[in-house]
């Protein structure tokens, strides 16, 4: 691995996995933008799902539909789903944007912030079971965060609370790492053909 590659960039593309109205979602992602906006090494795409047309009878096997975020999804060098749970798992329209596309996962780390009364953590670990059909890897470190709603301030801004900051720290660092030494597997054309 060349200096360059040490040093470069990393695009992340956070995903926004909920597309209710109102949700939970929209104080979390602006603290996540926030956030991760103030991160020196990463270029930020925030893809929220909830204004992707994604129609659920036009998917094709592979990946092999039109979608209007394939390209943002190429272009990323790893992914950040913020994901509540639902019902014990995650809801559809995470798993309808992992199935709409297929090679624009592959070979590249996937993290996540879960949230949820529980902290999400049912939801992080079944995606977990996903993205390896997908040639993704998913990072150890996550973010949980177990009832969100009872740390808004007056503006309805999330305050994250203790804790919080180290694990997003540390999540962000080990995707940097794993997105850093897949570029270099891709870029390389090292990756098998199957
Ligand atoms: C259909 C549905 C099912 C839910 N099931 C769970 C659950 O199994 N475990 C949990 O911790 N929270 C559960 N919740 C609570 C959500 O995690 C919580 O409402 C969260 O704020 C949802 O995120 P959102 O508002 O961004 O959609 C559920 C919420 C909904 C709407």
């Amino acid at each position: 691995m060349t200096e360059d590659d040490v040093n470069s960039r990393i695009r992340v593309a956070v995903v926004i996995g909920s597309v209710r109205r109102p949700r939970m979602a929209d104080p979390l992602a602006a603290w996540l933008e926030r956030e991760l906006t103030a991160i020196s090494w990463l270029d930020l795409d925030m893809i929220d799902l909830a204004s992707v047309p994604l129609p659920m009878h036009e998917m094709q096997p592979g990946g092999a539909a039109a979608s209007p975020i394939a390209g943002r999804l190429a272009d990323a060098d790893g992914f950040l789903f913020l994901t509540p749970e639902y019902n014990h798992s995650f809801p559809a329209p995470v798993k309808n944007v992992i199935d709409w596309h297929f090679t624009e996962w592959a070979y590249k780390p996937v993290a996540f912030v879960g949230y949820g009364a529980s902290g999400g953590i049912r939801a992080v670990e079944q995606l977990r079971t996903v993205f390896p059909e997908l040639r993704a890897t998913t990072v150890r470190e996550s973010v949980l965060l177990p009832m969100p709603w009872e740390h808004l301030d007056a503006d309805g801004r999330f305050v994250a609370p203790p804790g919080t900051a180290r694990a997003l720290g540390a999540t962000m660092n080990e995707l940097r790492t794993w997105a850093r030494a897949l570029r270099s597997l891709r870029t390389a054309d090292l990756v098998g053909r199957t």
